[in-house]
């Protein structure tokens, strides 16, 4: 199929910068918001992302013009009767999701694809809301879209298989790197974020160590930042909207760190608040009394005797990666593509699944059995990582883990 015409519905943080990457790559896109405020507020974000172009001597101003010229702003959906596929960008609200995707149902032609940025909501729910869920599927971009490489392509239970191609091509032709992720609650990249940063979380308030010396020590294991400021970059509210979706799912290896709920009930959202784990704006450096006050309650409470190693945040990720390969979430190289282009693990030790071929399956289940019987059931090892040990598979050693050496 052919992408001629395309539409982005919501022109907020996604809608815009989405729309940006479409008309980068040369394809005429609407824009459509609630009302003109909103729509020229996203034009206008499209408008410096490629002024930041212009202005490194990247592209011209009169380049800048004709991409801009690919975007059109709207109100209605009265030109959308010629489209070819749709990305809805708005609020992560089940029902306004589903209207939508009626509306635009009734509107676009029958052959056009609805496709969804949903960050948590199912896709097969949002396509049972349309006559044609064959045609509905997910495309997950990042934040911010117009720098990360990453795309998940959900298919939920009826996307057809021509429509999971024509979104990955379409992808492709922006790009991006598209992964095909089967539909599961949290998808790939948050399904196995959060356990490693609600891991970090467990950490700071069992006493182990403080925010930044563990910031310090993953930036210092290779990734570009640590999880306290990731978390916050992120906003806490965000990430505990994930993280509820995951624990409704997956049940108690899901379960917050107390400290989240703490610092959201202070309303230290992260960075856009002026406060999270660290203190943003005019108090940025500066002392910290409130944190201090809840980690002094938190620890005095904790009974566990804790301990910070990078792998005691980084093997819960390697556990759920391999639960999703267990349910045919994704393939191995994909989990690898995921975290290194969407999460920023360490590109030299070539991803999550490489990581732990590298230090022995046999090394990692045991530790996990360790941290298990020390922490809890939400290090519990997944079956196919026994199953993978059992049968003599221990990684680059024995030439064969989740990747073949020979
Ligand atoms: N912000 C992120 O980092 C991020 C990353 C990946 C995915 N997402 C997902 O992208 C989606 C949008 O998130 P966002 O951060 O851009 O939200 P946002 O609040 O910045 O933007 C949403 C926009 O949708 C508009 N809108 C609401 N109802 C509408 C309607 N009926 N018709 C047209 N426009 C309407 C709003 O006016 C607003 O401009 C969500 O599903 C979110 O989960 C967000």
């Amino acid at each position: 199929m052919y992408i001629y015409k395309t539409a982005v519905v919501g022109a907020g943080a996604m809608g815009a910068e989405i729309a940006q990457v479409i008309s980068f790559s040369g394809v005429p896109v609407l824009l459509k918001d609630v009302d003109q405020a909103r729509v020229n507020q996203g034009l206008d974000t499209i408008r410096k992302v490629y002024q930041r172009r212009v202005d490194r001597g990247k592209m011209t101003q009169d380049e800048l013009e004709k991409k801009l010229a690919l975007v059109t702003g709207v109100t209605t959906y009265d030109s959308f009767k010629d489209v070819d596929l749709v990305i809805e960008a708005v609020p992560e609200k089940l029902s306004l999701k589903q209207q939508i995707l009626k509306d635009l149902d009734q509107i676009t032609p029958s052959s056009a694809v609805l496709a969804s940025n949903t960050s948590s909501l199912s896709i097969s729910a949002l396509g049972g809301a349309t006559a044609r869920p064959h045609k509905v599927i997910g495309m997950h971009f990042f934040y911010p879209a117009h720098i990360m490489k990453l795309v998940e392509v959900i298919p939920g239970l009826e996307t057809s298989e021509e429509t999971t191609g024509d979104v990955t091509a379409f992808a492709e032709s922006l790009r991006k790197l598209p992964i095909r992720v089967n539909e599961c609650p949290g998808f790939l990249v948050n399904r196995i974020l959060m356990p490693y940063l609600n891991e970090a979380a467990f950490c700071v308030q069992e006493g182990a160590l403080g925010p930044r010396q563990i910031d310090e020590a993953m930036v210092a294991f290779g990734f570009p930042m640590g999880p306290f400021t990731l978390v916050d970059n992120l906003g806490f509210d965000v990430c505990r909207e994930v993280v509820n979706v995951l624990l409704d799912a997956y049940g108690s290896r899901m379960r917050p760190a107390e400290i989240w709920e703490r610092l959201h009930d202070l309303k230290r959202y992260g960075v856009k608040a002026g406060a999270g784990f660290y203190l943003y704006g005019d108090r940025a450096g500066k002392d910290d009394p409130e944190l201090d006050k809840v980690l002094h309650a938190l620890r005095g409470a904790s009974k566990t005797d804790s301990e910070f190693s990078a792998n005691r945040i980084v093997l819960p990720m390697v556990n759920e990666a391999i639960r999703c390969l267990e349910e045919h979430v994704c393939t191995a190289a994909d989990v690898d593509l995921a975290v290194v282009a969407g999460l920023g693990f360490p590109q030299s030790k070539g991803g999550i699944l490489h990581y732990a071929d590298e230090l022995g399956l046999q090394v990692v289940l045991e530790e996990l059995e360790r941290l298990a019987k020390r922490y809890g059931e939400r290090f519990w090892p997944s079956p196919l990582l026994k199953r993978k040990v059992g049968a003599g598979h221990l990684g680059e050693k024995t030439k064969k883990g989740f990747f073949d050496y020979t």
